[in-house]
């Protein structure tokens, strides 16, 4: 029998393996389902998305395959774009490179910047990919717990010497997954100051920067003065546009880090498709007329789910940005058990905070992912567990 590689054995096992099993049961049982756990909202992508991926399947060289060029007006709408939102100067061609969805480029990264025995800093809970792809490039993990004494920031300062002298990678998500928090951009300084005094790459994973309420508008890490050396920012169609499966996002940053990302590419892909780029394109040139009302749908969600689930009793704090809730688990259960509870009890599925490493114990994460009315009645069954 083959064996699997040694490097499997850094994998923790996947708490609560076995969801979609008990889910299809219970459907099958005629339950009705609730499902909160992953952040793949039911809301449609933008029309004008929709329309140039069909106008784009009639163009043949469209099928071609995309390379890491991938579409160039794609990219010239990258950079116009970024220009536009956050005042951020890119060449389209060497400091933009479309990714075949943002994890897939924040995954490649490690293999771009890490050399066995060298570390890589991840905030811890967070999302899994800085941990997989680290592991592995074969590099070590040094995974920082995010504390709600911190805002739930990665303390920089605390991040012991002898691991900073072998740092080549900073992972940091602001809005975060799945905390929610938020960072100032005095901390931004901190964290692009403490790269560049120890060559470390930042890795920005800026997923949810349109994903803010209440006139909040989260910054890009390349507007901070002296970022332009080391940080590459991630972006994503994903989260703003409801195009979870069409697997769009690109990178952006100075060309030599960019570059380094692209050859690791070269090996291992052949670019996001010209067909999805396209719509991509048409997408973000869609942003004013489309976004904002996209971003009220979840504003609404946030408030009814907040509401409801307070009302239940729970302890929510309401959240700036991102498309979550980061509840405490009531009663000192474990994060696994109260939503194997809740799954098995009321039908609802949501995110243990254990899934996103072990700083995530003690907590749930539930996503907007359903309407209000779906929301507050999932925080009414909920109310049956405490
Ligand atoms: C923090 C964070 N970064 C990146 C992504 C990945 O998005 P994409 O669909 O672009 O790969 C997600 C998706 O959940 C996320 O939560």
């Amino acid at each position: 029998m083959p064996r699997v590689a040694a490097r499997f054995a850094a994998f923790p096992k996947y708490p609560l393996s076995d969801v979609p099993e008990i889910k299809r049961r219970l459907k099958a049982e005629g339950v009705d389902v609730i499902d909160l756990g992953a952040g793949d909202a039911d809301l449609a992508p933008p029309p004008a998305a929709v329309a140039a991926l069909q106008a784009a399947a009639e163009i043949t060289e469209l099928s071609r395959y995309p390379y890491q060029l991938g579409l160039p007006s794609f990219r010239e709408q990258v950079a116009a774009w970024m220009g536009q939102r956050f005042g951020v100067a890119l060449d389209p061609f060497t400091e933009v490179l479309p990714l075949i969805g943002s994890k897939e480029g924040i995954a490649h990264a490690a293999f771009a910047f890490l050399d066995p025995g060298d570390a890589a800093v991840i905030p811890d809970p967070g999302y899994q990919c800085y941990f997989g792809g680290t592991v592995l490039a074969g590099a070590q993990p040094y995974l920082v717990p995010l504390r709600a004494e911190h805002d739930f920031l990665v303390p920089l300062g605390d991040i012991p010497g002898d691991v900073a002298r072998r740092a080549r990678i900073l992972y940091l998500n602001y809005p975060n997954n799945p905390t929610t928090a938020v960072a100032s951009r005095e901390y931004l300084r901190d964290a692009v100051r403490w790269c560049r005094e120890h060559d470390v790459v930042l890795a920005y994973d800026n997923a949810y920067s349109e994903m803010a309420f209440d006139g909040y508008r989260p910054p890009s890490i390349l507007e901070i003065e002296g970022a332009r050396e080391v940080a590459l920012e991630f972006h994503s169609l994903s989260k703003t546009y409801n195009m979870t499966g069409w697997r769009i996002g690109w990178v952006a940053g100075a060309p030599e880090l960019v570059a380094a990302l692209a050859r690791v590419k070269n090996f291992v892909d052949t670019g996001a498709s010209l067909l999805v780029q396209a719509a991509a394109q048409a997408a973000l040139a869609a942003y004013d007329d489309w976004v904002p009302q996209n971003i009220e749908r979840f504003r609404e969600r946030r408030d009814a789910a907040a509401a409801a689930l307070r009302d239940a009793g729970y302890d929510v704090i309401v959240p700036r940005a991102t498309m979550y809730l980061w509840v405490p688990t009531p009663g000192g259960a474990t994060s696994e058990e109260f939503v194997r509870r809740a799954l098995t009890e009321t039908g609802t599925v949501l995110m243990p905070g254990s899934a996103l490493g072990a700083g995530g114990e003690g907590f749930f994460r539930l996503a907007l992912t359903r309407p209000p009315e779906r929301l507050a009645e999932a925080a009414r069954r909920l109310r049956r567990l405490l």
